[in-house]
């Protein structure tokens, strides 16, 4: 336990959300701010073509009560806009979710370098974790490119990796891929996220790795550091 003075509590009501002194009054840092801006440019690009959508639905839906040609012409575009929307929105429901899951967090190069390179997103990671006495492991790149990534995997096979954890191989991937969370996946978000990944642009980019505990690692990971 720090001393009590070493600790100040962010408002009265708060049960129990303190910060350290040290914290308090920092802001985030400019350059952390700038990187992490076409991300959510991106996103609020996205939203914003989202909730086109819906604008263009609800007028035509009013238009039915003007008049019955309206409403036939409506029912119409409706019926017609309806396989191209459902593709779209399967597009966007896997773009949310691997928003959302963080695969780009892992598994997108310069990320843990405070760099993202979001000309290359899901392409892999050079920085691996070190699970101490098994080895390190890195961030696989997950664009569709059939040398150094998904590209010869079905979309059952990723479905299946990142439900179950186990490779087309049968290797069990180690729990830093967070599958033990994502075995919950529903059927219609797995086969979104799937198709998702295998529509990405490919990238050729073989990520390091694994490396045996007993082996020198060549590139940059993780680790927990326990204090002394
Ligand atoms: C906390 C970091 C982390 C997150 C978040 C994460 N992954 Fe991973 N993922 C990894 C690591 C590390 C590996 C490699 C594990 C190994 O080699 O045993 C991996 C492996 C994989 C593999 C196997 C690829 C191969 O070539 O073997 C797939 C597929 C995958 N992840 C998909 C995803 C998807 C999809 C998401 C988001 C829904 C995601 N991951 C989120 C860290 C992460």
């Amino acid at each position: 336990m720090p001393p009590a003075s070493a600790v100040k509590t962010v408002s009265s009501g708060d049960s129990g959300l303190a910060l350290p002194q040290s914290l308090i009054g920092k802001s985030f840092d400019k350059k952390l701010e700038e990187l992490s801006r076409p991300i959510y440019a991106f996103w609020a690009l996205h939203s914003r073509l989202a909730s086109g959508t819906l604008v263009e639905f609800t007028l035509r839906q009013r238009s039915t009560m003007k008049s019955i040609i309206s409403a036939a012409l409506a029912a119409c575009s409706l019926l017609l806009s309806v396989p191209s929307s459902f593709a779209q929105s399967q597009t966007q429901r896997g773009e949310y979710l691997v928003t959302i899951m963080d695969c780009t967090g892992c598994h997108t190069p310069g990320t843990f370098l405070g760099k993202p390179d979001m000309q290359r997103p899901l392409a892999g990671s050079e920085v691996g974790f070190q699970i101490p006495g098994l080895g390190i492991f890195y961030p696989p790149n997950l664009t569709p490119d059939p040398e150094t990534g998904l590209g010869r995997w079905s979309e059952a096979d990723i479905i299946k990796a990142v439900r179950t954890g186990v490779r087309p191989d049968g290797r069990q991937l180690v729990p830093i891929m967070p599958y033990h969370s994502y075995g919950k996946l529903t059927d219609a978000d797995a086969k979104a996220l799937a198709g998702y990944l295998k529509g990405l642009k490919p990238v050729r980019n073989r990520v390091p790795g694994p490396v045996g505990a007993n082996e020198k690692p060549s590139a940059p990971y993780l680790s927990v550091v326990m204090p002394q």
